[in-house]
């Protein structure tokens, strides 16, 4: 069929206007595995202003051309892109600038202004956070301190915070108002790279662009709801930040606490971040405290040796820089009940470990049997009960499951599975986290980050759990074989509830 090539060009991709990228934290894992080949990704999309710039800061004492090898050397790395020969890479090569200091220096912030003073396209500048959190103080005040958080006439300045936002309610508390103090809320991204996932956006497609799965999208047609995140990594070269963080703090505040929210918020009356932000609060605020006392709601375990991957792996007291007596989780499971009318009596059951036998990020929406089993005598089979998974990764998509009569002169049944995949269907590759979220910083589009009520919400509930489990610090965590499920206590904790964990 012949396409008027009229309706491609009238179709609009917003592109940012001016905009200068500093990133504090340049020599850095986190911009060299992903901030590098998300600019890289963006620019051969044409997605990156026509002038724009990135400068580097951290300590090393590199050039500019010292930087512009370790981007060639990323993109060598994780894009599989020779970037001496790429044109993309080249032309975005001659827009990174470097530039070396002490964070805590005044002198810095002084060459920085000097710097974006005399930079094409720095009408908007954003900041990235791409340095521990314990020295987000110090460059947050010296950004303010120095003039360069003020929004200019003709222009704008965003920070992007990377997580972990606080380690506690307190510290979370205490940096947003540190941040506030320099920035208006307006400026300020919170990363939750989760949110940024395809799959995690399309949750809200799925969910408010569909009449027809709203209207059961509660207590009355769904039983309970399974988000997993599960990893085979163990704890890798981040010991010195893991051993103080643990998989609750790691990935339950942030990353299963925004799924669970998209999972159960209400509808927003519009696409905007506000709008999309205020109902995913309320559901967090319906949010019942996890420590209670009339049983426990959260489970904690810790990796010993075992078999992943095809290989034996050691346990987690074992890794480098982990102490031997360490009682650090690396898995946790929790059962979360949201008091409200959509949700009253239906469990959230949340888990995520590493070092389990399968890389795979789900949310299993499992529904209540049908009220009357018909055939529950012409056929030997029971009625398994319908279930809705969103893949969030590695295969990307939804799967719905049905009964179906199996083909024969007998009437017998079957569970079936139908299948939405994002790779078969649209072909072509889903893109990283980091692009989107960069982009939507970019535009000034918050939609994708956590609010600071957001954050510190989520911190209130997590913080009584960790509270409790420092309390009783000397006392053992049970184990769970690297390659199995986790514990028997996380099986305990769903079991009492008369439910199963899904096999993945
Ligand atoms: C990070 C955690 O936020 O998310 C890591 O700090 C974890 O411990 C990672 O491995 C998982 O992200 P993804 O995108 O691989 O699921």
């Amino acid at each position: 069929m012949q396409t008027n090539p009229l309706i491609d060009g009238l179709r609009i991709e917003a592109t940012p206007g001016p905009t200068t990228l500093v990133i504090f934290g340049a020599s850095g894992d986190l911009t060299r595995r992903k901030l590098l080949p998300a600019l890289y990704n963006l620019s051969r999309g044409n997605r990156l202003p026509a002038r724009f710039a990135v400068i580097g800061v951290a300590r090393s004492r590199f050039d500019d051309d010292e930087f512009r090898k370790q981007f060639h050397e990323s993109l060598r790395e994780f894009e599989d892109v020779d970037a001496e020969r790429d044109e993309v890479a080249a032309s975005l090569a001659t827009r990174i600038f470097y530039m070396p200091g002490e964070l805590d220096d005044p002198g810095l912030y002084q060459r920085l202004a000097a710097k974006l003073a005399e930079i094409d396209g720095a009408e908007g500048v954003l900041y990235y956070l791409a340095i521990p959190p314990t020295v987000y103080a110090n460059v947050v005040e010296h950004l303010g301190a120095s003039g360069l958080s003020v929004e200019p006439a003709q222009g704008w300045r965003r920070i992007i915070a990377e997580k972990p936002f606080g380690t506690d309610l307190a510290s979370a508390r205490e940096l947003n108002r540190l941040i506030h103090r320099h920035f208006d809320e307006a400026q300020v991204f919170r990363i939750d790279h989760y949110l940024g996932k395809e799959t995690v956006q399309n949750l809200l497609v799925f969910r408010f662009a569909n009449g027809m799965f709203e209207p059961i999208w509660n207590r009355r047609y769904i039983d309970h709801v399974q988000i997993t995140a599960a990893e085979t990594v163990g704890v890798e070269r981040r010991a010195s930040y893991y051993e103080g963080a643990g998989a609750l703090r790691d990935m339950v505040q942030n990353h299963l606490l925004q799924l669970m929210t998209l999972v159960a918020m209400e509808p927003p009356t519009a696409f905007t971040a506000e709008s999309v932000r205020d109902r995913k609060m309320d559901a967090l605020v319906s949010v019942q405290p996890l420590v209670d006392p009339e049983g426990p709601n959260v489970v904690r375990a810790q990796y010993r040796e075992g078999w992943v991957d095809g290989a034996d792996v050691i346990g987690y007291r074992a890794e480098p820089g982990v102490a031997p007596s360490s009682v650090t989780e690396t898995y946790a499971a929790l059962r979360v009940q949201l008091d409200s009318w959509r949700w009253a009596g239906v469990p959230f059951f949340l888990r995520t470990g590493k070092r389990l036998p399968k890389r795979t990020t789900e949310i299993a929406i499992q529904f209540r049997r049908p009220p009357l089993e018909i055939f529950r005598r012409v056929s030997q089979s029971p009625v398994a009960s319908n279930l809705l998974v969103v893949n969030v990764q590695p295969d990307e998509g939804i799967t719905i499951r049905f009964e179906a009569k199996l083909p024969g002169t007998r009437m017998q049944l079957s569970p079936v599975m139908m299948n939405f995949r994002y790779g078969s269907t649209f072909g072509g590759e889903v893109p990283e986290a980091y692009q989107t979220l960069l982009l939507d910083a970019m535009l000034g589009d918050p939609t994708l980050f956590a609010r600071h009520d957001f954050v510190e919400s989520s911190w209130a509930l997590i913080t009584p759990v960790h509270e409790s489990w420092s309390a009783n610090a000397a006392s053992e965590i049970p184990a769970y074989e690297a390659g199995e499920w986790g514990p028997a206590e996380a099986d305990a904790l769903i079991g009492r509830d008369g439910r199963r964990w899904r096999t993945l």
